[in-house]
């Protein structure tokens, strides 16, 4: 079976990790550019107020926007059909609270949008990528404070109001589901009001954090409303971060855990957004944890008018879980459970799960029998330049010809794929750890955890990959 004509193919980026110019032409700063740079051991470092001695990687990160045009020509050499790019909030609400945008931050994204077109590039828009107005975290509390949904419905029909006509996909907030998990309390829900520390201090209260996330179903809802009635001809996505997990055993225990797990992480989020209702199994989940969601009237109905047209998701990894206590741990930043003796991982300990990505697009159309698209895989690793500026990247190439026979098969079976996004085709800043070395490009940027690089862009040989990969619409892949 082969991809639909027409299939997408591109990468995908996000602004606080790829464009830099963190403070021109009167851009605010982001929760990102208050963090530090750590490592897979290291967290990263908030801080409240700038230490000059510091290195805050978002700040220049691989400059996007002083290199646009360059590397969008890259982007179409390796033959691209779509793009997937977050805006920056505080580009254009510096503060997140202006009544008007920033004139000069519209015009910069007038001329991406411009520049793909000229290239036959579609542009996919995130509107909020892990990069809030850092106001708004630290006055407002983040997502906990829901004066965030008109904040972020001012925000969204203003870019839907210019772009209707130059972006054709949209996804309102990139892995809404972090805000299942304690960490996504920093990038995600930005609930930081006053706070310095190191990432994995921030406090956790779960009832505020399902809170939050419902005041994002709530914003995200009525964003989507509102693209449905005044610009029909445009799709509204979801985006999920998808963390497949299996149960350690037989044992019918693990199974039912394995099943929490799934609804809590994979599940919750996508039910709302693509059904239009809190699932049967929240009730339960928020008894167990005392979360009591500050429901208000109107919002069961917006909820149901605001549903999603078409599902998409980020997918690295799969994981165990297991009861009897002898699950091994895993090495990663984003071990939740524990290693599958099946399976290799990344120099940063994410298990590679092709028969993963397959299992998984098959389990969400069963559930939703909407349009998928990946918008995010991927593997981060260290890349050696060679003597002569070349880069030889075949574990790069293995991940991205497995995941891609993957996809096939998931077609194959039945699934409705829309489209492919690799993550990070140019190298940018980790979102996790703050590293420029752990990359994930076809594309590579000389810039070094230090902030040293001129960086030149320079073509690895995954590039020439893709570049066949896309050229058959997935076909060749040897
Ligand atoms: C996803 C995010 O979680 O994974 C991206 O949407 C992020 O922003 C990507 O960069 C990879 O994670 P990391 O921590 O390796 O950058």
């Amino acid at each position: 079976m082969k991809m639909r004509e027409g299939f997408l193919w591109g990468g995908a980026t996000a602004a606080n990790q790829y464009e830099g110019a963190w403070d021109v032409d009167g851009k605010g700063d982001s929760v990102p550019d208050h963090m530090r740079g750590g490592d897979v051991n290291t967290p990263r470092q908030i801080d409240v107020t700038f230490d000059p001695n510091a290195l805050y990687p978002s700040w220049e990160a691989t400059d996007f926007y002083h290199h646009y045009e360059e590397d969008i020509a890259l982007f179409a050499e390796m033959g691209w059909n779509v793009y997937r790019l977050s805006i920056n909030w505080s580009r254009l609400f510096p503060t997140g609270e202006e009544e008007r945008p920033n004139q000069a931050g519209l015009e910069f994204y007038d001329r991406v949008f411009d520049c793909l077109r000229s290239h036959g590039i579609e542009p996919l828009v995130t509107i909020s990528h892990y990069e809030l107005p850092y106001n708004l975290a630290a006055t407002y509390n983040g997502w906990a404070d829901r004066r965030l949904v008109d904040l972020f419905l001012r925000y969204g029909r203003c870019i839907l109001d210019r772009w209707h006509d130059k972006v054709k996909y949209w996804l309102t907030f990139n892995e809404i589901n972090a805000g299942t998990m304690t960490m996504g309390v920093t990038l995600s829900l930005g609930t930081l009001k006053g706070f310095t520390g190191t990432m994995d201090k921030v406090k956790d209260d779960i009832n505020e954090r399902y809170n939050a996330l419902h005041h994002q179903f709530v914003a995200s809802a009525g964003l989507v409303k509102y693209a449905h009635e005044n610009y029909p001809e445009i799709k509204m996505g979801n985006m999920d971060c998808f963390i497949l997990t299996y149960p350690a055993t037989c044992d019918p225990k693990d199974e039912l855990a394995n099943q929490a797990e799934m609804r809590r992480m994979n599940w919750y989020c996508s039910d709302v957004q693509v059904r239009g209702r809190y699932p049967s199994y929240a009730r339960r989940f928020w008894d167990e944890h005392n979360i009591d969601i500050r429901m208000e009237p109107g919002d069961e109905e917006l909820l149901r008018e605001g549903t999603v047209d078409f599902y998409t998701f980020s997918y690295y990894m799969s994981n165990i879980i297991g009861t009897h206590g002898d699950v091994k741990q895993g090495s990663s930043n984003m071990s939740f459970g524990g290693r599958n003796p099946y399976l290799k991982e990344t120099d940063w300990g994410w298990q590679i799960d092709p028969d993963g990505l397959r299992f998984s697009l098959n389990e969400i159309y069963d559930r939703y029998q909407i349009p998928l698209m990946v918008v995010e895989n991927g593997m981060g690793a260290h890349d050696e330049v060679e003597p002569d500026g070349s880069i030889h990247d075949p574990y790069r190439i293995d991940y991205l010809r497995a995941h891609v026979k993957a996809m096939r098969e998931a077609v194959a079976d039945g699934v409705d794929l829309m489209g492919y996004t690799w993550w990070g085709p140019i190298d940018v800043v980790s979102a996790g750890t703050g590293e420029m070395r752990k990359r994930y490009g076809f594309i590579y940027v000389d810039k070094h955890d230090d902030g040293t690089g001129d960086l030149h862009r320079a073509r690895k040989d995954s590039f020439f990959y893709y570049q066949r990969v896309i050229a058959s619409n997935g076909e060749d892949l040897d």
